[in-house]
């Protein structure tokens, strides 16, 4: 199976778990997938929150109406995928840049679904390069202690963030422990998110194999 197949399969197995009503919906290819699923039980929903802009374009595009989360209290799940995650349910999300918007709706959602193949899967996070989301005249000093703290940030180049802010991604961290991390990174004045997704772990991962699609839980 190629990686966009298990993309799909996992992005098929997740609609097992959109009740009706509002739900949240996350950024990136394997989150692509699943809207094109979601457009299929369209009728079953009330609407959709996006956590980009590149996500609110593709669910309009299916006929899903994108509403604003300051007029929702509560989600009932969030579906999005991730670029590395472990089995403790931490991940590292951002490699796509979407990662605060992503987080909020995340953080607004009673449960998150995190949809990937299988390739994403591992022991410690930290191989894939950490997304830090920075306001721009904060750039050099936020490079300066994430440096301190062990890590190797380069600037995502020619990139802006949907919020108008740039991305360092940052190199060779080593994520022991994410909690710690997250929290420690959040601290740098300047900065606005890390991709760091720990404090508020997925609660379920459903993970495509060649063997088919294997549902962990926290
Ligand atoms: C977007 O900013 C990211 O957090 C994505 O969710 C993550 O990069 C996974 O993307 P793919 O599904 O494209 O691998």
């Amino acid at each position: 199976m190629t990686q966009d197949e298990l993309k799909q399969a996992v992005a098929r197995a997740a609609i097992e778990h959109v009740p009706s009503g509002i739900i949240g919906v996350g950024t990136g290819s394997t989150a692509n997938f699943f809207i094109d699923e979601l457009a299929k039980i369209k009728h079953k929903l009330d609407g959709a929150v996006a956590s980009s802009e590149a996500t609110a374009q593709r669910l309009r595009k299916h006929g899903i109406e994108v509403l604003d989360l300051n007029s929702v209290s509560e989600l009932s799940v969030y579906v999005d995928g991730a670029d590395e995650i472990t089995r403790h349910m931490h991940m590292t999300k951002g490699g796509g840049g979407a990662l605060t918007r992503e987080k909020i709706v995340a953080a607004c959602s009673r449960k998150f679904v995190c949809i990937a193949d299988g390739t994403k899967l591992v022991d410690l996070l930290g191989k894939f390069p950490l997304p830090v989301e920075v306001i721009p005249m904060a750039r050099s000093y936020v490079a300066r202690q994430l440096t301190k703290l062990g890590g190797q940030p380069v600037l995502r180049q020619g990139f802006t963030t949907d919020n108008g802010n740039v991305i360092l991604d940052v190199h060779n961290m080593q994520i022991m422990n994410p909690v710690e991390l997250e929290t420690a990174i959040n601290q740098i004045t300047g900065v606005v998110t890390n991709g760091l997704f720990a404090c508020r772990p997925a609660d379920v991962l459903l993970l495509g194999t060649p063997e088919g699609v294997r549902t962990l839980t926290a």
